[in-house]
């Protein structure tokens, strides 16, 4: 079921002539080159605009090339990653440019199916690459298109579900596949055309500025004339998403044992939820207000002899809202092996450590200044 050409055809004048009067002015537009724009992609799944810009910056400072980016040490990578989370990213933007400099010599490929071949690379990103970069015809659809999308053409069903979502990619495509064929403005024809790039970042940049989740700023969004759900009033039954699974609590107590000036912290391992960042010991506990000490005991070996409050992280992970509650713990004697490293504070501030467990550290800091 497709729309008509012509409201497809008007959208994409509209949102070309917006986005060009409205971009915000992003470090990452800047450029054409492939490998910042695959990096300020990956950054961006997940994680705010106003809060990429400053990792983006220091990533291409760090590692202005691929092939910087292919042999920096793996505490480097997580170090410059620290505090975006999701860390599975940035270790497939390592292998993707590792295969990139073995495979392509270095140069980041074109061709759209070697783009999407790539480790961590999706429908999604390959379509942001390969439009922004190349201003090739390649569809995109993230949740802020999706927004878009579902209410200007008033598509009720959830887009979660294949047949909406095959729905929802094709329109993307038509969209896109028309921006080719726009001449909107004296500029464009006698300049290259960035069309493509605009277009598909226009869709993005409507849903991140106008057409928000909440309170969207209908009256003064360049497509409300085409809109079905500003004509209908219906703004808040779109995008239909279905129910939201429910949060889990779960609690975890953390353990600062210093000894000699210098502070147990541990390695999490490959294959789990922030692998390879560091944290304090710590273990997950239905009870950290009675049972402390005897996590301690049993984490440690050894008989804690003093056991003291020192902050209280709450955060969210995936569908998991956790409770961290970290104690300054003076153990009775050393445990001979312990599963991680003594560092002093000036070592500590080195290693990438897990968004809680940074929060601890400031904590620590902060009592070691006081
Ligand atoms: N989100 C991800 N990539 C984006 C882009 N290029 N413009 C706006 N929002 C985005």
């Amino acid at each position: 079921m497709s729309p008509p050409q012509g409201k497809v055809r008007s959208l994409v004048v509209c949102l070309l002539k917006w986005y060009r009067e409205n971009a915000r002015d992003l470090p990452w537009r800047r450029t054409h080159d492939p490998y910042a724009i695959w990096a300020s992609e990956i950054m961006l799944q997940q994680t705010q605009v106003k809060t990429v810009i400053p990792f983006w910056e220091r990533w291409l400072r760090e590692l202005p090339t691929i092939e910087a980016a292919a042999k920096a040490p793996s505490a480097q990578i997580h170090k410059l990653w620290e505090g975006l989370g999701y860390y599975t990213r940035v270790r497939n933007l390592q292998k993707a440019a590792q295969f990139i400099v073995e495979k392509h010599d270095g140069t980041f490929p074109e061709k759209f199916d070697d783009v999407l071949a790539l480790p961590g690379i999706g429908r999604y990103t390959a379509g942001a690459i390969c439009s922004i970069a190349f201003n090739q015809p390649t569809p995109l659809l993230d949740g802020n298109v999706i927004r878009v999308l579902t209410r200007v053409f008033g598509i009720a069903e959830n887009p979660k579900e294949k047949i909406t979502n095959a729905r929802l990619w094709q329109l993307a495509e038509e969209l896109v596949l028309a921006a080719t064929s726009h001449l909107g403005s004296t500029e464009s024809r006698l300049t290259k055309d960035w069309n493509c790039s605009h277009l598909n970042q226009s869709l993005m940049e409507l849903g991140a500025l106008i057409c928000t989740p909440r309170s969207p700023q209908c009256l003064i969004c360049p497509a409300k004339k085409l809109c079905v759900a500003f004509k209908e009033n219906r703004t808040e039954e779109l995008p239909n998403l279905g129910k939201r699974e429910a949060a889990t609590a779960r609690t975890f107590v953390a353990f600062v044992v210093e000894r000699d000036g210098k502070y147990l912290v541990r390695q999490r391992p490959a294959g789990i939820v922030n692998a390879h960042l560091w944290e304090f010991p710590n273990v997950e506990t239905t009870d950290h207000k009675t049972k402390t000490a005897m996590v301690a005991e049993e984490l440690f070996g050894s008989t804690p002899i003093n056991l003291s409050p020192l902050c209280t992280v709450k955060h969210s992970i995936t569908r998991y809202r956790i409770t961290l509650a970290a104690f300054v713990v003076e153990l009775k004697t050393f445990p001979k092996s312990v599963n991680g490293v003594w560092n002093t504070p000036a070592q500590l501030q080195q290693l990438a450590f897990t968004s809680a467990h940074r929060k601890v550290l400031r904590a620590v800091n902060a009592q070691l200044d006081a």
